[in-house]
């Protein structure tokens, strides 16, 4: 890719969707948006309206075929993203999409056969905490050897309550708390442990307020416990129904001391002080903590296609994010512990 620019068509106009387009108008260098795609009239008008949008496609092959697009941005349901990124790819665009990669491990493979044989087209899944400020302090520290071998980490995303349910209607297409939720954290887990090899998984969940997830075997807490083959551990916790806010905190405990990542769940370095006594705001949701990550990880994907640097993850660690949700996901249901082959 020689251009200075990356036109990009942003697919699913969302909860995030909304937010990717937004700052691929506004904030990215080197990017322009030149499409949007939603099969929702609504969501194009918002296009429209909010950013000015001239090319607003509610059919995705249409989208592809705008003339001059070089990459999509895909944030549509999770269902999806594996035949969308095939088509892009055969399409002969770069493609970033939202995680998780697939519900369905055959389906990454898939992908993976597929980008294979596009070897000049990036592709890469946004695994967002990777570009968060803090996460790659610590990421660092550990790779300086400041708190020796890292042998366990505990990692967890709470969601703060959303009364309306929103998470009971996405439970259909998301595949779950573990494979939503978790799959951060499973991510972060193999990126900071130098990606160990899983051996065994343990998990169990709950549901505490919201009832309708059983429906899709869902739940609204969940716990889970995994084995690695060299002895490391990592223990896993995801609710939706904290009533404070979005709370992401990982601790990484190694021979020679602990990181701890997002302890506080502080909103503004600013403390109240009143009659309710002291305290401070918490992050309402997870744009909210990972405002600039966002705008990183497309920095990345933008920069890597026009040739100006490398991509810092990979679709096999996509893949096997999927491979641990799912066997997290299997072992709460089948209530025991699940061996990985
Ligand atoms: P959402 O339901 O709010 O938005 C989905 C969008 O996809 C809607 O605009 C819908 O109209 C559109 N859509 C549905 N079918 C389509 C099709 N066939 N072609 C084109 N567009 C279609 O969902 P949300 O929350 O924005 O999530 C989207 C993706 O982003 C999911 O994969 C989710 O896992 C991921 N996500 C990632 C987060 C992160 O922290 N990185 C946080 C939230 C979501």
């Amino acid at each position: 890719m020689t251009s200075a620019t990356l036109n990009i068509g942003v697919v699913g106009l969302g909860r995030l969707g909304q937010r990717h387009a937004e700052n691929l108008a506004h904030r990215v260098p080197n990017a322009k948006l030149v499409a949007v795609c939603s099969p929702v009239e609504k969501e194009l008008d918002w296009a429209r309206a909010t950013l000015g949008a001239q090319h607003c496609y509610a059919d995705y092959a249409a989208l592809l075929a705008h003339p001059g697009l070089d990459a999509v941005f895909l944030v549509t349901p999770t269902a999806l993203h594996a035949q969308q990124i095939i088509q892009a790819l055969q399409a002969g665009k770069h493609v970033f999409c939202e995680k998780p990669l697939s519900l369905d491990l055959e389906d990454c493979l898939k992908v993976e056969a597929e980008a294979r044989r596009h070897p000049h087209l990036k592709v890469m899944i946004g695994f967002v905490r990777r570009f968060d400020a803090s996460y790659r302090d610590a990421a660092a520290k550990i790779r300086e050897g400041l708190i020796g071998k890292p042998y366990l980490i505990r990692s967890q995303t709470m969601d703060q309550n959303d009364p309306g349910g929103f998470f009971v209607r996405f439970a259909a297409t998301s595949g779950g708390i573990f494979l939503d939720c978790s799959v951060h954290d499973i991510d972060l887990v193999r990126w900071l442990l130098g990606n160990p090899q899983p051996k065994r998984v343990y998990a169990i969940g709950t549901n505490v307020i919201h009832q309708g997830l059983r429906e899709f075997d869902d739940v609204d807490n969940g716990l889970a416990t995994l084995e690695f083959t060299d002895g490391s551990m990592a223990s896993f916790m995801a609710s939706r129904t904290m009533a404070h806010g979005h709370e992401t905190l990982t601790e990484v405990f190694g021979a020679h001391g602990r990181l701890t990542i997002g302890a506080g769940a502080r909103l503004h370095r600013v403390e109240i002080s009143d009659n309710k006594g002291i305290r401070h705001e918490c992050t309402p949701d997870f744009y909210s903590r990972f405002a600039d990550a966002f705008l990183l990880e497309a920095q990345e994907f933008v920069d890597a296609t026009l040739g100006k640097g490398e991509l810092s993850l990979s679709l096999g660690d996509a893949t096997e994010a999927t491979r641990i949700g799912l066997a997290m996901t299997q072992a709460m249901r089948e209530r025991r512990p699940v061996d990985f082959g």
